[in-house]
């Protein structure tokens, strides 16, 4: 496997490789989307189906892309150039940079309400578990345009200082030493959780399947969530997968994110599901749901309010981990495509996009609720258009390439590090589903979600 740049800088020990791919994936997509979208998409149906999208599309796509990065060495766009005889597939990449673009938009607002939930928490202003108070709280938080824009620009420049600062590697670090604790805390609020008296009924929800709720959109939405929780389809992993070691096990190391992501996914509907049951909030309240529900959980426990802290404040910072890893994407893409554009001047310009392009997401809970792009809005519009359009799109591209285009004897050579790894089987099984299996589900599923295909009658 003869990489063509062996000498960039990348990942020093096989644990910080596992570490900074498992930064990326874990974030708001575990703690705030997966429980909300299950919650609207009836519970356990959607998990199974949600799960099923991760084992068949999520892990093939991710194994992709991580190994065509490390084989190239380079960004999300370059590495198109390096692997692929047409200059057509650097599209891919560039669908990659919008998507991000998209999901930044609505991600720095949402990581600007867990920002505010560290203060309001801190002042005692979410102590109680009724559903009523609670909604109000946040309502009022995500309606008032001045502070929602506040702290999503403040989210962005904190990011963007980040990597200006070139502090991302200290933050890393930090990251690392702290997701164990949100990993703790999400513990001690599932054993909270699940010692309520209507506990049973959250658990049931989540895990005993009414596939009478299968539908769809549904299916898109899950598949479009498997893409957003493992952040491919779009070069992040493409990226990180160039700062790879040559003696990693790239099966392995994205088989463990994987299961660990979906751990800290399933900790967090186990969390939030048997507290919407016991104090009656709606399990299909849409994004406010972790943000009414984990301070009725905190609120009725002993030190409840010092845990909500500490809970929201390791959620904020599980989010710059995510949004670091964002932001690489087009920050790479502008300091290597634009004449002159330093590292600095790349993110100053992708905030300063960002902050204008994130102005009708973080409005759209206010005064641009009513304005709608094709039903949507903006908020929804980004949302949609990242998950359930460009990521399946990047994704069944990946696919297609790494299993059809790349050369088998490649992918064998690259996966078993030049034959020196003894997993033969595993290779030869991810060839057969990269090959068929995504690509024909990613096609069947956008096909019908779009409305040109009818699967569920
Ligand atoms: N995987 C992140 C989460 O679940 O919060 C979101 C994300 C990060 C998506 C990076 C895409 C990405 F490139």
């Amino acid at each position: 496997m003869a990489a063509p740049h062996c000498d960039r800088e990348g990942f020093a020990t096989k644990l910080g490789v596992l570490t900074a791919t498992l930064g990326s994936a874990v974030g708001l997509g575990n703690i705030w989307k997966f429980p909300y979208m299950t919650g609207e998409h009836g519970g356990a149906a959607f998990l199974l189906i949600y799960i099923l999208a991760t084992l068949l599309v999520g892990l093939p796509v991710m194994i992709s892309e991580i190994l065509l990065g490390r084989y190239a060495r380079s960004n999300a766009i370059s590495t198109w150039r390096k692997v692929a005889r047409s200059k057509a597939w650097m599209l891919v990449g560039a669908s990659g940079v919008v998507a991000a673009f998209a999901i930044m938009a609505f991600y720095t607002d949402v990581a600007g309400w867990v920002f505010n939930y560290v203060i309001k928490a801190s002042m005692g202003d979410l102590n109680t578990t009724d559903p009523a108070v609670a909604e109000g709280v946040f309502g009022a938080m995500v309606s008032n345009p001045w502070s929602s824009l506040a702290f999503q620009w403040g989210v962005l420049a904190l990011v963007s200082t980040i990597i200006i600062g070139g502090v991302t590697k200290g933050i890393e670090k930090t990251t690392k030493t702290l997701m164990p604790i949100l990993f703790v805390m999400l513990v001690v609020v599932c054993i909270r959780s699940l010692t309520l008296p209507k506990a049973g009924e959250g658990l049931a929800f989540l895990f005993s399947p009414d596939f009478s709720k299968i539908t769809g959109e549904a299916v898109l939405m899950a598949l479009g969530l498997a893409f957003f929780k493992l952040s491919i389809g779009m070069g992040t992993m493409m990226t990180y997968g160039s700062y790879f070691r040559q003696d990693a096990n790239v099966p392995l190391v994205a088989t463990r994110v994987m299961l660990a992501d979906l751990t800290v996914s399933l900790l967090a509907g186990i969390a939030i599901f048997p507290a919407v049951f016991n104090y009656g909030f709606e399990a299909a309240a849409g994004p406010g749901l972790l943000f009414m529900t984990i301070p009725a959980v905190f609120s009725s426990m002993p030190m409840g309010q010092l845990f909500m802290v500490v809970f929201f404040v390791l959620t904020a910072i599980a989010t710059i981990g995510a949004m670091l890893s964002l932001f690489e994407v087009p920050v790479a893409f502008f300091t290597e495509t634009l004449k002159d554009c330093s590292r600095r001047k790349a993110t100053i310009l992708v905030a300063i996009g960002l902050g204008l392009c994130g102005v009708p997401a973080t409005l759209s809970f206010g005064p641009m609720a009513d304005v709608k792009i094709f039903g949507l809005n903006f908020f929804d519009f980004y949302d949609q258009l990242s998950s359930n359009i460009l990521m399946p799109a990047g994704g069944l591209m990946i696919c297609l390439f790494a299993g059809w285009l790349f050369g088998q004897e490649k992918v064998k050579e690259c996966l078993s590090n030049n034959n020196s790894l003894h997993n033969g089987a595993v290779i030869s099984l991810f060839l057969l589903i990269v090959r068929y299996v995504s690509p024909l589900l990613v096609l069947l599923v956008m096909l019908n979600g779009l409305g040109l295909l009818d699967l569920f009658g």
